[in-house]
């Protein structure tokens, strides 16, 4: 069989170690607690679990290959028209459709700060593009040094705010920069997966507007906050060209009718964000306090998980951590030696987590 060297090089991506795995590698007999993928620990909003039982009984018929009623409702609430939207089988399909339409010179280059969200890397790379990796500064996407690195064969830059893993936010000017830099022929796609975390912080401004440019695509997910990460659906928005190219390249029927109908409810669900970004919030303020008690620095974070310094080897203390139950994520891959990320968890799990890092840490 003959395969491209640039799929042969590839490593599949590797998300968090799933509970049941675990217990079957371990065969613990403890309770077993995730917080290594960034879902929501207080689950799906009840409205969404509800409209999904009743929409069971349909999935003998395709869905609405235009997710209608689903833009009608979203496009409402943001303000934008429906042709403004684009959905996709996670954000991560949109990420794919953006590779697809957007770069397919030879010389084209893909350029973001790195560490961030892996799949801009991975997915670049199966579709063989070229990639421009600039490092993070002080854990920030280095503005400076990305808006040098802009050049008319630069097709597509990443943006992701807050940056995963770090957590940290591009600031509303900045972005702004960096799309007048770019030019009309680079889209610069600005990934707001952990949007709903950082929205009410003082140090956030809307970039919402931003949609209007004609080089710009906001991405969002339902997967985070709105505790829908099983689904599989998230959402883009820009102008009409962007989306319309998209769309040309978008699998037919790519949003199943239980993601259609469980995000449509989960938009209804105002109290289950204010109590998941309530959560994040005092769950956050909660481990920076035992970090700090621990003599353990972090990185400010405006999403909903906290990169740390262990100051020993990571991958020693994410298996250690297993051991006990915990699944969190070791950075080591990133090229972060002693840094971890753990997501924030119920105040049970937090309580957990820390009794165990502790142990682990013997601090
Ligand atoms: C920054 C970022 N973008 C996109 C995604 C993918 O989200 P989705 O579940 O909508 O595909 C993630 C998931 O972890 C993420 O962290």
């Amino acid at each position: 069989m003959q395969v491209a060297d640039y799929i042969k090089t590839l490593k599949p991506y590797e998300g968090g170690k799933p509970i049941e795995e675990l217990q079957r590698e371990l065969n613990l007999n403890c309770d077993i607690i995730k917080l290594a993928s960034n879902e929501n620990p207080l689950g799906a909003s009840k409205k969404a679990v509800e409209a999904i039982k009743n929409t069971v009984e349909n999935i003998n018929m395709y869905p609405d290959g235009d997710s209608y009623y689903l833009k009608l409702k979203l496009s409402k609430l943001l303000g934008v028209s429906s042709k403004n939207l684009i959905f996709g089988n996670g954000s991560d399909e949109l990420l794919e459709l953006i590779y697809k339409v957007f770069a397919n010179e030879k010389d084209d280059e893909i350029l973001y700060c790195y560490p961030t969200f892996i799949e801009y890397r991975i997915l670049g790379k199966s579709y063989n593009k070229k990639l421009i990796e600039l490092p993070l500064k002080d854990f920030k996407y280095d503005i400076d040094a990305l808006t040098n690195a802009i050049n008319s064969n630069t097709k597509i830059i990443f943006l992701n705010t807050p940056n995963n893993p770090t957590g940290t936010l591009i600031k509303y000017e900045e972005i702004e920069l960096i799309t007048e830099k770019a030019g009309k022929n680079c889209l610069v796609v600005v990934d707001e997966a952990y949007y709903e975390y950082c929205k009410n912080s003082k140090d956030y401004k809307e970039i919402l507007d931003l949609y209007k440019k004609d080089n710009v695509i906001i991405l969002r997910t339902f997967s985070k906050a709105y505790g829908l990460a099983g689904l599989r659906i998230g959402y883009g928005i820009a102008n009409e060209k962007i989306i319309d190219y998209l769309n040309r390249v978008r699998p037919p029927f790519n949003v199943n009718i239980l993601a259609q109908n469980g995000a449509l409810a989960a938009l209804d669900d105002v109290e289950h964000i204010k109590n998941s970004v309530d959560n994040n919030e005092e769950g956050k303020a909660y481990l920076y306090n035992e970090f700090e008690d621990m003599g353990i620095e972090y990185v400010k974070t405006y999403a909903n998980f906290i990169l740390f310094d262990s100051g020993k080897d990571a991958e020693f203390v994410y298996n250690e951590l297993l051991k006990k139950g915990v699944i969190i994520r070791s950075m080591t891959g990133y090229g972060y030696k002693n840094y971890l990320r753990v997501t924030i968890g119920t105040k049970e799990e937090n309580r957990i987590f820390i009794e165990k890092l502790r142990e682990v840490l013997d601090v």
